[in-house]
């Protein structure tokens, strides 16, 4: 082989070898582990009568790391419930799960972004401390009605 060329394929190597090694320890360091969400599953038929999906809505907790579950049944092609008030500085579990087919759950201008797939339940704890009005939107096609799947989240005065 050309000295030339093992010097670039040891630097290749080199660089990817690198890469794994920045990739790896960032991820211990940042504690990352495979989503927790949509580990649980549950009947589409069934969604209504399930608990908590019963009740879609805020409701306070008592003794858990969140203040409040924000409960949302998501179908072709609305969210149920279609408006939400969130006080401000609440500490928020978003629960939600799809009574159909695979739905997004974005809400913009924030980092809560999940797909809502039939048969499994999405999870995301956020705290809610920008008053303001929040669109809640999907972004996965879904069907002629995707574009207009929306929900209001209003970030409120306690
Ligand atoms: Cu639901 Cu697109």
């Amino acid at each position: 082989m050309h000295k030339y060329e093992k010097i670039w394929l040891s630097l290749g190597m080199a660089s990817l070898v690198l890469f794994l090694v920045i990739i790896f320890v960032s991820a211990i360091h940042n504690g990352h582990a495979p989503a927790a969400s949509g580990r649980e599953f549950i009947d589409p038929e069934m969604v209504d009568k399930k608990e908590p999906f019963n009740k879609p809505g805020l409701h306070k907790v008592e003794g858990k790391d969140w203040d409040y579950e924000l409960v949302f049944v998501v179908s072709a092609f609305n969210y149920n419930p279609g408006e939400v008030k969130i006080p401000k500085g609440s500490k928020v579990k978003i629960i939600a799960t799809s009574k159909d087919v695979n739905h997004g759950f974005e809400i913009a201008h924030t980092n809560v972004n999940m797909m809502i797939e039939p048969g499994h339940i999405s999870n995301f704890v956020k705290t809610f401390d920008k008053k303001g009005e929040y669109l809640l939107l999907c972004n996965e096609y879904c069907g002629t009605g995707h574009a207009d799947m929306k929900s209001i989240i209003k970030v409120v005065d306690k």
